[in-house]
């Protein structure tokens, strides 16, 4: 089987958890680069091994030889030069989230229908044994009736400039960070929010630094997610149901080995779970099922809809000061 040639939208700091996954996977192979500049597009090529480097993005999805385009653009330009790598006839894998606004997700998933292309938003812990246990634990009914979800993702940023506190390229704490614990809960609980309460910190660029917000699902299910660029270290998932907790210390980014605690009255038991070297190999191996066998992506548009979609929501409703129903 001829391996898929992917190319990379752009020299971003992300390229390097995915090139390894590339480099592991006997379908896929890195062919290309581009920059906005053509200087470090080629000065990126030798230092990362990559046979050909283009001075503009649109050079790149023109070059016949590329087959899926990796898209780690800010976030504010994903859906954009989504719809563009789509219309020119390359299948997508796009850095979270997929798009800022549902508008745009709908624009993207026109684009990908009409060209006959796969797009899918690259969410690692998506193809993660950890993940597939956590939704099994749940499913199986193991913690009773689902009551409420927490998850949180903050860490200290220190870098003064930054695509993540530029307003006009989608910055932002929820939007960097809220696609973790908004996904997961979704997954998890198996059906869209229909209420949302947000509560935010702007910086002085006028993004979020700290976001704390709560989505209510049907059946009185509720998520509580915090993200921030201020606070300490924290990356981690409750699950609590009528009858017993569970406690998911690693969700979103799971090493070969990750402890699951589930608590049900004093007694608590840890389970462990052994997952994969390779976090971000899932995702690639997911766009070659899609492409090469024809199989749905794990992560399907109308999923990226509605963790976007509860995400304007909660901005909106930080903004006005006033719970938002969801349609
Ligand atoms: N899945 C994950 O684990 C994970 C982790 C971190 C980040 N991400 C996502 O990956 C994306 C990139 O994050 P990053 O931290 O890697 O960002 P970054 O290092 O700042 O890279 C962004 C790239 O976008 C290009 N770009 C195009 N227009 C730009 C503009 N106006 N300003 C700045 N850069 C521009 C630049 O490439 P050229 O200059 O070469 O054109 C730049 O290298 C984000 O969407 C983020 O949410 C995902």
């Amino acid at each position: 089987m001829t391996p898929l040639r992917w190319g990379l939208l752009g020299t971003a700091r992300i390229n390097r958890s995915l090139v390894p996954a590339l480099r592991a996977s006997p379908r896929n192979e890195l062919a290309a680069v581009a920059s906005r500049d053509a200087a470090r597009a080629d000065a990126y090529a030798r230092e990362w091994g990559i046979p050909r480097s283009f001075g503009g993005y649109d050079e790149l999805l023109a070059d016949r030889d590329v087959d899926v385009v990796y898209n780690p653009l800010p976030n504010g330009l994903h859906a954009e030069w989504t719809v563009r790598a789509a219309r020119a006839g390359k299948h997508v894998l796009c850095e979270k989230p997929l798009a800022i606004a549902v508008e745009q997700v709908d624009a993207v998933a026109e684009a990908a229908r009409a060209a006959g292309v796969v797009v899918a938003e690259g969410l690692m812990y998506r193809h993660n044994a950890l993940t597939r246990e956590v939704k099994a634990i749940v499913d199986r009914g193991t913690l009773g009736e689902l009551r409420l979800v927490r998850g949180c993702f903050t860490f200290p940023f220190t870098r003064e400039r930054d695509v993540r506190l530029d307003p006009a390229l989608g910055g932002g704490s929820l939007w960097d960070l809220g696609v973790y614990p908004i996904g997961y809960a979704r997954l998890m609980i198996g059906a869209e929010p229909v209420e949302a309460h947000g509560m935010q910190t702007l910086g002085p660029s006028g993004v979020d630094l700290a976001f704390a917000g709560q989505l209510r699902f049907p059946a009185g299910v509720v998520l509580q997610c915090d993200t921030g660029f201020r606070a300490a270290f924290r990356r981690e998932v409750e699950i609590v149901g009528s009858e017993a907790a569970l406690l998911v210390p690693n969700p979103f980014k799971p090493g070969p080995s990750e402890p699951l605690h589930v608590t049900r009255g004093d007694e608590r038991e840890t389970i462990t779970v052994a997952g994969s070297e390779q976090l971000y190999l899932g995702e690639v191996e997911d766009m070659a099922d899609a492409v090469l066998l024809g199989r749905p992506p794990a992560v399907s548009l109308d999923d990226s809809r509605g963790t976007v979609a509860a995400i304007v929501a909660l901005l909106r409703s930080a903004r006005e000061g006033r719970p938002v129903e969801l349609a």
